[in-house]
């Protein structure tokens, strides 16, 4: 079998995507009363190892790969790069070289994403993205079943994003394009997504539409999604936070969306910036649902990265 890496939701596709949200919803229902670090009945990754390396901070991704490991009868371990030798030089293409003598996948999380695609030149296990400058597929997987969990159904769903055009928005997009959902954006001048992405979406006959007013965006919508002002490895520039003022999802937005719309944020949140607390604790709030589904889509994405979906 060609080896499976998952640095973008493309990788995988559409079919593949919407096999690990049923396989999400699946296990997440078998173990619903099991303590949580106790293995699923199956054990499918049983003796089998994830590497986690880590050159950003993470709470929920580290938490989410580790617990997911142990859900599926495997283990991981946890390297900050600082403590590796890959944080004094050693080349990524050796690090990837050695760890796929030692572990069975490699999750990364790095601030350049052409690290990443050299891991994956380099390495005979599979590389999962755990978040780059330019995309967080895993997030994304995560977001899908927490919408699927709360919606029913994506194709033709309406989404809206608030705020800075960055990681989190793109693999949106992607995911737009592949799972057939609509987006508009409602981003200030100069923090637009990447074209690659916002095309990618177009050409897949997804309506991709990019809103100066965050009210014409957030009108209608199924879904409002925000992220931070500032991303890590980002400087927090005070024209920055001005330009993003009248991107915050507040009362307002909520207001104009449908009925039982539904709010996500991959966290970590700033309340009082790109949410307000009235919307972040509120009804239509489901973050702690997207929070714990890190889990669950996480296990599907190993399953798929070995093979298994
Ligand atoms: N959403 C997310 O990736 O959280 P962490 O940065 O805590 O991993
Ligand atoms: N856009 C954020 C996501 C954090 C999970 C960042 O890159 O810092």
């Amino acid at each position: 079998m060609t080896l499976r890496h998952f640095l973008d939701l493309s990788d995988a596709g559409g079919d593949a995507i919407a096999a690990m949200i049923n396989d999400a919803i699946d296990r997440k229902a078998t173990r619903a009363d099991f303590p949580k670090g106790k293995p699923d009945p199956d054990a499918p990754l049983a003796g089998r190892v994830l590497a986690m390396i880590f050159e950003k901070n993470s709470t929920r991704t580290r938490v989410s790969f580790d617990m997911a490991m142990r859900q599926l009868g495997g283990s991981a371990m946890i390297m900050e790069s600082g403590s590796m030798q890959l944080g004094r030089g050693e080349t990524v293409a050796d690090t990837a070289r050695v760890l796929s003598r030692m572990v069975d996948a490699i999750m990364i999380r790095t601030d350049d994403h052409a690290k990443i695609e050299e891991l994956a030149r380099h390495a005979t296990v599979p590389v999962i993205n755990g978040l780059t400058d330019r995309s967080h597929p895993c997030q994304i997987v995560a977001d899908l079943l927490t919408v699927v969990e709360h919606r029913k159904s994506l194709p033709g769903l309406e989404v809206a994003w608030f705020g800075d055009g960055n990681n989190v928005l793109h693999s949106i997009l992607e995911a737009a394009a592949l799972m057939k959902f609509n987006v508009r954006y409602a981003v200030p001048p100069d923090y637009e997504p990447d074209d690659e992405f916002v095309a990618l979406a177009k050409t897949s006959g997804s309506r991709i539409t990019l809103c100066r007013d965050a009210l014409e965006a957030a009108t209608d919508a199924d879904v409002l999604v925000t992220d931070t002002w500032v991303s890590m490895g980002q400087a927090e520039a005070a024209e920055k936070l001005a330009a993003m003022r009248p991107y915050q999802v507040n009362g307002d937005l909520m207001a104009v969306a449908k009925n039982d719309a539904i709010f996500l944020h991959c966290l970590p949140a700033h309340v009082g910036d790109e949410v307000s607390e009235a919307v972040f604790e509120g009804p239509h709030s489901v973050v702690w649902d997207e929070a714990e589904n890190r889990i669950h889509a996480q296990k599907s994405v190993l399953r798929w990265a070995f093979g298994q979906l």
